[in-house]
Formats: structure tokens, C-alpha cells, sequence
């Protein structure tokens, strides 16, 4: 493998499967994966924790100076320390994290984290705004969508494995909200980069789309998985 730190973006619309492509592409690569969205999430858990409304961007910011997000090694999601990363998959996280995402001091926090945790190794970062934004020279961008009915199938079977209880309809509804705000906020919307690779995933299996992803990785910088 080169020397060189390599960077792998993987943006797309909510429940496009992301998230499972990227982290079995990183495990693939032996890269750490870092999972932008939970981040998202850990501030409108917080939020809610602390009694904030996270519509309210005053209220929302004045969490900045004292939040810590972090991943461990296995991936989890911590905030100030506690494993939070079942509790930011709740419908009332989901029903309100766009609301945070489009706060740009929020956005301009989270970003800077994201860069640091990136600066000095080799990442496969999954988002929606990460090969146009956060990491804009990445070397490997990929943009992965999927028709809204497979996503919303996706997003409840996941759920009910989790023993979250909503119905499709409901999940439906959360993956079109949040398409249209996720695209229609005015600072860094959801939009591929123009550098960036179309994977629809609607017809592939998980283990399709993440050898769609290996190969332009390889394609791209010569990077072979190392299993
Ligand atoms: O990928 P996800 O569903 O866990 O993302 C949660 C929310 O966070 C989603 O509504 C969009 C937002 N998000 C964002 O605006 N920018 C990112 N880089 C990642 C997620």
C-alpha cells in the first residue's frame, strides 16, 4: 500500500446504505471509517438530553464550547464520553437531525472535527457533504443513491432489527423530509461532486456495492484491498 494518506468520500441520500458499504470498505482497506452522519445525530441527542430545542440554532450552539464527540475502536459512537450510538438511531433523533444539520455554526464544528480526525491517516468518510466540502481533495469520491422505496425498506428492516418500532410508511415519509431538506439547505446541501463516481445501489447486494467502491478505489489509486 503507498505511504501516502488516502481519503475515500461516500456521500449520499439517508439510508442509500452508506454506511455498511463504507465500513466494509475501510475494514477491506484497513482504513478507519468515520461516520459523519452519527456526528449529526450525537448533537441532536444532545439537544434533547439537555432540554434544547434543535430547532433553535442559539440554543442548539451554545453546546459547542462543551462538546466532545468521539468514535472508539470499535466504531461506537461516544458523547462526552458515553456510548450513545443505539440512542442516536431513535425516531426522535431522526425526526429532528436535519433541523441541526442545516445550523451552520454546527456544520463549521463538526467539519473542523471531521478534518482533524482525517488529517493524519488514511479514511473512508461517509456523509453528504464530504467530497464537496470537508475533504474536497479527497482522492476516491463516490456518490451512492438508491430509489426511495428501497431505502425506506431498508432504513425499517434495520430499524426492527435494532427493535425500533415504526412502520414503513412512517420511515417513508422521515426519508423524503429529509432528502428535501438534506438538498435544499442553503449552506453545503447534499449534491455530488462533479469529480465524483454514481453508484445506484437499488439492484445490488451489500457485498455488490462495496466491490462497485473497491474497484474504482483501485481504479483511482491503485489501492488493492488487503483481504
Ligand atoms: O447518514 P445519517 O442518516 O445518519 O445522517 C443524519 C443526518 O445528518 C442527515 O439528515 C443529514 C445530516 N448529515 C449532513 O448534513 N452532513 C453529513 N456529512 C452527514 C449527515
Amino acid at each position: 500500500m503507498s505511504e501516502k494518506n488516502i481519503a475515500i468520500a461516500i456521500d449520499g441520500p439517508a439510508a442509500a446504505g452508506k454506511s455498511t458499504v463504507a465500513k466494509k470498505v475501510a475494514e477491506r482497506l484497513g482504513f478507519i471509517y468515520i461516520d459523519t452522519g452519527a456526528m449529526y445525530r450525537a448533537v441532536t441527542l444532545a439537544c434533547i438530553k439537555k432540554g434544547l430545542d434543535p430547532k433553535d440554532e442559539a440554543q442548539a450552539a451554545s453546546l459547542l464550547p462543551s462538546l466532545s464527540i468521539e468514535f472508539d475502536e470499535e466504531g461506537k459512537t461516544l458523547l462526552w464520553g458515553e456510548d450513545v450510538s443505539c440512542y442516536i438511531r431513535q425516531p426522535i433523533v431522526s425526526g429532528n437531525v436535519s433541523y441541526i444539520a442545516a445550523m451552520k455554526p454546527i456544520r463549521l464544528a463538526l467539519v473542523e472535527m471531521q478534518r482533524k480526525m482525517a488529517d493524519s491517516k488514511s479514511v473512508v468518510m461517509d456523509g453528504r457533504d464530504i467530497g464537496t466540502y470537508v475533504l474536497p481533495n479527497a482522492e476516491v469520491k463516490i456518490f451512492q443513491i438508491a430509489s426511495v422505496e428501497t431505502r425506506a425498506v431498508r432504513r425499517y428492516e434495520e430499524n426492527l432489527e435494532k427493535g425500533i418500532h415504526t412502520s414503513l410508511q412512517e420511515v417513508e415519509e422521515d426519508v423524503r423530509k429529509r432528502d428535501y431538506i438534506d438538498s435544499h439547505r442553503e449552506f453545503a446541501p447534499l449534491k455530488p461532486a462533479s469529480d465524483s463516481v454514481l453508484i445506484d445501489t437499488s439492484f445490488l447486494s451489500i457485498e455488490e456495492s462495496v466491490e462497485a467502491v473497491l474497484k474504482v478505489v483501485k481504479d483511482k489509486t491503485g489501492v488493492v484491498p488487503l483481504c
